[in-house]
């Protein structure tokens, strides 16, 4: 779990650890990180990518998509946003 290897991390003295967690608002884990990065994308895009990475059908891949917190409430809690709607390069060049 998630806790457990944060607390060890801290107990071992790191001072900065970094959490990929995908649902990390709607776990409500926001709540003890700083700062939240969020890789946000347009509603559309996010559509068609998780199509075509699952092989989905819309109505499947939208309802999908619906059961979690749409991106633009979660760009809207976060520290920082990174615009994933252009090409892996752009997306590099916005992480440095
Ligand atoms: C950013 O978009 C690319 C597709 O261009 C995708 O492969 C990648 O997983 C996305 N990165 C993140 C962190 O969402």
């Amino acid at each position: 779990m998630v806790c457990m290897e944060v607390l060890k991390l801290w107990i071992k003295g790191c001072s900065i650890i970094v959490l990929d967690v995908p649902l990390l608002f709607e776990a409500k884990i926001d709540k003890w990180t700083k700062p939240i990065v969020v890789i946000w994308v347009d509603p559309e895009t996010e559509l068609q990518r998780l199509m075509t990475r699952d092989g989905s059908m819309e109505e499947e891949a939208k309802s999908r998509i619906n059961a979690q917190m749409s991106l633009d409430l979660k760009r809207s809690k976060a520290d920082i946003v990174i615009d994933n709607t252009s090409s892996l390069e752009a997306l590099h060049g916005q992480f440095q």
